[in-house]
């Protein structure tokens, strides 16, 4: 008779995706093309995920689809649990947006900007002025604007706000309802280095606070690379997912060059030994970092030149970005890397 088999260790337990995204397909009425053309990924709770893409790659019409502005054509969307298709009110409470073009009123001042949010929201009944709110909304408004730095300017008008100061209010006025997630649709464009600067360290100071998800979309490679995970999407369609340091390794190709004196007898010996080379001047090998001291060991030929070549991670973009479309009917979206995001390259 068989040993009674020893019970498996119970499953760690494992942090539930608070944003799935399988498949997701929109196609505008009487595009020719699919805007967003089978996107897949997951964002984990507490995470800060950024969409990086040029203008064009479908970042505002998938965050406009896990905000419920729009409906998938086809896929699946779960935020926080629910579907974007059939619970809009339910990812729409789980949720904060700031859109690409700002939506205050310029006429109110920045409480009654927020005040009005909070009654559409159905967070508070709606008073006339600030002192006659509910104690609750009072204190959540003071206590957001200590954070963002703007407390007296909290009861002043809106247009009275420079473009970094009014990015910061529309941010305070989607924390009002504390949301799980917060979306934010490329928030420092138009903003100038130091407003930048400055609504970026706010964003580390509300994700550290409340432990929110964050999903921001961007264009620039430099805020992306403080993001856990980058998903870089061109056309639709997903070119690379995982860490900066994943996604880094993924595009970018260490090479070396090598020539020397008696550049045939290189190539000869190269070509003997099977190691791939190109170029017409001096010879490129593509090799890994790690591998640049047995490759040269090996070569036996008397080099003059010898040069390592790292290509920055901006290098790798732009390269990408500026590929063509895959043409229609190309097939699946490129792959992705495999999992295990634990085990990047650094
Ligand atoms: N309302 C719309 N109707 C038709 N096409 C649109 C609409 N909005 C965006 N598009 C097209 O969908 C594609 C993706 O746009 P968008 O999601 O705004 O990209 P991004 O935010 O990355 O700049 C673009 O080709 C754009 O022209
Ligand atoms: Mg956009």
């Amino acid at each position: 008779m068989e040993a009674e088999p020893v019970p498996p260790i119970p499953n760690q337990p494992t942090a539930e995706a608070v944003i799935t995204v399988e498949g997701l397909v929109k196609r505008y009425r009487g595009a020719a093309a699919n805007a967003v053309d089978g996107v897949s990924f997951d964002v984990a709770p507490g995470e800060f995920f950024a969409l990086l893409g040029p203008n064009g790659a479908g970042k505002t019409t998938t965050i406009s689809v896990l905000t419920t502005t729009l409906l998938p054509t086809s896929g699946s969307v779960l935020v926080a649990g629910h579907d974007v298709a059939r619970d809009a009110a339910a990812v729409r409470r789980a949720a904060g947006i700031i859109f690409q073009s700002p939506s205050l009123d310029l006429n109110l001042t920045a409480e009654e900007n927020v005040r009005f949010h909070a009654v559409l929201y159905g967070l508070a009944p709606m008073r006339p002025t600030f002192a006659l709110m509910p104690a609750g909304y009072k204190a959540r408004v003071h206590e957001l604007a200590e954070v963002l730095g703007i407390r007296e300017a909290v009861f002043h008008p809106v247009r009275t706000f420079s473009g970094g100061m009014k990015r910061k209010l529309e941010i305070l006025r989607s924390l009002i309802h504390r949301p799980r997630i917060l979306f934010l649709d490329e928030p420092t464009t138009g903003l100038d280095p130091s407003s930048r600067r400055s609504l970026w360290q706010y964003l580390e100071t509300v994700r550290q606070d409340g432990g929110t998800t964050m999903v921001l979309t961007t264009h620039y490679l430099e805020e992306a690379e403080k993001a856990d995970r980058i998903c870089i999407i061109t056309h639709g369609r997903v070119v690379s997912l995982g860490t900066p340091a994943r996604v880094k390794a993924d595009l970018v190709q260490n090479y070396l060059l090598v020539d020397a004196a008696d550049r045939a007898a290189l190539k000869a010996e190269l070509s003997r030994s099977g190691m791939a080379f190109s170029g017409d001047g001096p010879l490129r090998l593509d090799t890994p970092a790690a591998d640049v001291h047995r490759v040269l060991r090996a070569i036996e030929t008397p080099l003059h030149l010898v040069q390592t070549h790292t290509p920055t991670l901006e290098d790798a973009y732009l390269e990408i970005v500026e590929r063509p479309a895959a043409p229609d009917g190309a097939g699946p979206p490129a792959p992705l890397p495999a999992g295990g995001e634990s085990e990047a390259a650094a």
